[in-house]
């Protein structure tokens, strides 16, 4: 079946045989009984399968993780109370002191913070290539202490692209596991396993949840890998999804395709009208011909998705006049919303880089991102002319 069937039913038309529910219940229990001692016993061991307490395992939390599984064209998957629960779980589960990691630059501010400033306290060194020229910087970077490289395609905020397949090459070359942030485009526009990245992750607080209501994450990828990210890290370290927060990520997931195909042609018309625009200057949209990497861009996504960032003329100052003037976009952070949200990355989502590591990620002062919403487009222009206004 193809992806838009797929978002809302899943693997089939009921979740239950017995009760032939066809929504997902939410088992909102922490803690499950055993039939006798015996049963408790052989649940711990692993010789049957069955729940004891949420942070191991949960019904809601395990029809999540199956269906993100079956859309993102994966093995298995675990469930996070945050994306940052998930990108943290996941190095701590691959990498240990004494060993590192290869990262792409730019990455989202909150991931930055925590490759910066804890991760090397654990012992794990982070070294950093330039997400656009990945494959060919890597190849010096790696040695046989790389436990994992971790990656964010579209990157956030620049909207650069990574060469998935290439990546994957170079990394396999080495026997190292590729991880992929995919929060900003979703399996709707890329399925990064398809191009050998073996683990994908989400910040499912954004599109899939879509209504920013839900703090998530999740991973997908082998079983064996789930394992390990699941079984031998999450469980341990505690960072694990509320079932009430995964309901409201299954139901996100049923309108996943028509809010993704509506951010995608809202964005697409943005990124046009900005282009003309004499006020702003370079735009950052992979699906738009000014893009450098357009040509990568189209080979491994579908379609742009809703985020786009565009540098405006007049820089910080002018950003911030601009940013005031807004009526109908939202001046906040996060993205994947149905409502229009913008922001300044230099003093918001990435403000933990220094003036320094914003240039050498190309963020610059003047840079403004827009996770575009499902309004009706017209009065989102509308409204981003107001901004320009002023400037
Ligand atoms: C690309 C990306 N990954 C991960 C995260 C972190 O997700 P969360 O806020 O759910 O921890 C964010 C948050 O903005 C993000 O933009």
């Amino acid at each position: 079946m193809k992806i838009d069937t797929l978002v809302v039913h899943g693997k089939g038309k009921t979740v239950n045989d017995t009760t032939r529910d066809i929504v997902a219940p939410l088992h909102l229990a922490a803690v499950f009984s055993f039939a006798s001692a015996e049963d408790g016993a052989d649940l711990f061991e692993g010789k049957k399968e069955g729940y004891i307490y949420t942070r191991l395992g949960n019904p809601t939390l395990k029809f999540l993780e199956e269906k993100m599984a079956l859309l993102e064209g994966g093995e298995a998957a675990a469930t996070f109370a945050s994306g940052m629960s998930a990108i943290s779980t996941t190095i701590l589960a691959m990498a240990n002191s004494g060993d590192n990691i290869v990262v792409s630059r730019p990455i989202y501010g909150g991931t930055f913070a925590l490759l910066k400033n804890l991760i090397p306290r654990w012992g794990i060194e982070v070294r950093w290539a330039d997400v656009v020229k990945f494959p060919e910087e890597i190849e010096n970077l790696i040695d046989n202490k790389t436990k994992l490289i971790l990656t964010e395609s579209p990157a956030n905020p620049t909207l650069d692209i990574l060469d998935f397949k290439k990546t994957a090459e170079v990394a396999h070359r080495h026997n190292i596991p590729v991880a992929t942030d995919s929060t900003f485009a979703t399996f709707y526009f890329q399925k990064p396993l398809s191009f050998g990245i073996d683990i994908v992750i989400y910040s499912t607080t954004k599109y899939i949840g879509g209504h920013s209501d839900s703090i998530g994450g999740v991973v997908v990828s082998s079983k064996d890998n789930i394992e390990k990210i699941k079984d031998k890290t999450l469980v341990d370290l505690g960072g694990v999804m509320s079932p009430f927060n995964a309901w409201l990520f299954i139901r996100g997931l049923e309108t996943l395709g028509v809010r993704m195909e509506r951010h995608f042609s809202n964005a697409m018309k943005i990124a046009e009208f900005l282009s003309n625009h004499p006020k702003v200057g370079k735009i950052y949209y992979p699906f738009h011909p000014s893009h450098p990497q357009y040509e990568l861009a189209k080979s491994q996504m579908t379609g742009g998705s809703g985020m786009l960032a565009f540098e405006i003329k007049g820089g910080r100052e002018a950003g911030k006049r601009f940013l005031n003037n807004l009526n109908l976009c939202v001046v906040a952070v996060s993205l994947g919303a149905v409502s229009t949200l913008i922001e300044h990355p230099a003093s918001m989502t990435h403000s933990t880089y220094t003036a320094e590591e914003l240039a050498e990620a190309g963020i610059s002062e003047g840079l403004i991102r827009i996770s575009v919403g499902i309004e009706d487009i017209d009065d989102i222009i509308e409204d981003l002319e107001r901004g320009f206004e002023v400037i």
